[in-house]
């Protein structure tokens, strides 16, 4: 398992965001500010209607002139395109190979994402792309659970690199890497035409222990009063119907299956295995790749190869994380598996995925892999410096960046937040 060694975004982010964010989206659904939204929303509604009734002409003339350059926007057989299967790497490697610029990373928690998010960032970043961020959300850019929709570009996000003449309609992005509910029909109206789309899932019981943590769903079973010698995860997975609506801030809605949430599931389908099984079916044809936090090297392979990446495309500095981590009891973890059966079939299938990916990615997969660690542990010895790393009574390990090094290592070792910062300051029209 090589989860250990990346930085759960929780870590990463802090606390303070998971309960009250000012500045962040969520504000915009709470109570006090649903006349302002209404308003907001009838507003929006008689602009898109000018738009629509008004510049439906010039629209078509217009985007393809305004659009950001960056990737191919103009090929437009790229629309109903299948994802790409490993198979056909070979002979695309053979010919001449298509790299793969536009990716939206569908990011849920606790996976592993925010590992996976700095290479996403550090890509997009360095091409001028224009990522989808929250424009209400200015620590961290995350949509979270707001409700995505073809009308986003117009409420929610910011404006593309270089764009803010309020013409919403024509805004298209390269990028997403931040927390945000997938809706393949919303993102197909504001993605390039070619984007390729990824998310990354983690062994359920595991990644729904780190979630309850978190998002600290124990409170519920505080409320209720703790019941005397369990655990608050016991207690809670002895009656989880029960604590579940005790749960604060929409916590009711992403605890149960959430990775699946997030990659847009219905909720009320939580027990139905025909609609979890069609929906694992539509995943498998929409995305283009699957990585598995607990094979996340080998993950990062596949994909180097698939979307014809460089090595340093996919570089990352390892990030311990908790340092101490609970095993959970094998009669909790059933239970957690069983109210999360949803989360345990969706994982199982990509995790059987990505293994029969490795399998057709041929003889050269081994050897590869290793040349990947070698580069990873090199790269980690000439960009950190190992004086003063570890703290053994903090939960989280930070890692400097040596003083005289390269730009490569300093884009490297940029925080999260760091990164977003500087996304943030090249779209905000504030700027
Ligand atoms: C997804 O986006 C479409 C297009 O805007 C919208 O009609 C639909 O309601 C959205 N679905 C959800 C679950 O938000
Ligand atoms: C809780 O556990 C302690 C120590 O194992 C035991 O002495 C006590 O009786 C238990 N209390 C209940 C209510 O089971
Ligand atoms: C759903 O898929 C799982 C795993 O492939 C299978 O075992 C199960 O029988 C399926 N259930 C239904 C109702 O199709
Ligand atoms: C993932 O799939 C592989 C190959 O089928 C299997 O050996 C492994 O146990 C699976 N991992 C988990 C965590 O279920």
């Amino acid at each position: 398992m090589n989860s250990g060694r990346l930085e759960l975004d929780g870590l990463a982010e802090g606390h303070s965001d998971v309960y009250y964010q000012p500045r962040s989206c969520r504000v915009i659904m709470g109570k006090r500010r649903e006349f302002k939204c209404f308003v907001m929303g009838i507003a929006t509604a008689s602009i898109s209607f000018f738009f629509i009734f008004m510049f439906t002409e010039q629209y078509d003339v217009h985007s393809s002139k305004t659009l950001p350059q960056f990737g191919d926007v103009t090929d437009r057989t790229y629309m109903n395109r299948k994802p790409l299967k490993t198979y056909e790497m070979d002979r695309s490697l053979s010919h001449e190979c298509d790299k793969q610029t536009n990716i939206a990373f569908i990011k849920p928690h606790k996976t592993g994402g925010t590992t996976l998010a700095s290479i996403v960032n550090r890509f997009g970043y360095d091409r001028h792309a224009s990522f989808v961020i929250c424009k209400y959300n200015r620590r961290n850019g995350h949509l979270r659970q707001l409700a995505i929709r073809s009308t986003s570009p117009g409420n929610i996000l910011l404006p593309p690199v270089n764009r803010r003449d309020g013409n919403w309609r024509s805004y298209r992005y390269n990028m997403i890497g931040v927390h945000i509910r997938y809706n393949r029909t919303a993102m197909n109206s504001f993605m390039v035409p070619n984007t390729r789309y990824i998310t990354i899932l983690r062994e359920p019981v595991a990644q729904f222990e780190s979630f309850f943590n978190y998002m600290h769903l124990n409170a519920a079973v505080t409320r209720a009063g703790r019941p005397v010698n369990t655990t608050a995860l016991e207690a809670f997975m002895e009656r989880p119907d029960f604590y579940l609506p005790k749960l604060f801030y929409d916590r009711d809605k992403d605890s149960r299956n959430n990775q699946f949430y997030y990659l847009g599931f219905d909720t009320k389908f939580h027990e139905d295995e025909r609609m979890i099984n069609e929906t694992i079916q539509r995943l498998e044809e929409e995305m283009d790749m699957v990585l598995i936090t607990d094979y996340f090297d080998e993950s990062l392979v596949v994909m180097k190869k698939l979307f014809c990446w460089e090595m340093e495309d996919v570089l990352y500095i390892s990030k311990n994380q908790r340092t101490h981590r609970s095993e959970v009891p094998a009669e909790l973890a059933e239970k957690i598996r069983a109210w999360n059966r949803a989360d345990v079939l969706l994982y199982d299938h990509f995790n059987k995925t990505l293994w029969r990916r490795i399998h057709e990615y041929g003889p050269d997969f081994k050897s590869d892999l290793a040349q990947f660690r070698l580069h990873l542990s090199e790269t980690f010895d000439e960009c950190i410096d190992s004086s003063g790393l570890q703290n053994p009574l903090s939960r989280k390990i930070v890692y400097k960046a040596k003083k005289h090094t390269s730009k490569f290592c300093k884009s490297l070792t940029r925080t999260h937040l760091e990164m977003h910062n500087k996304i943030w300051k090249r779209q905000s029209p504030l700027r």
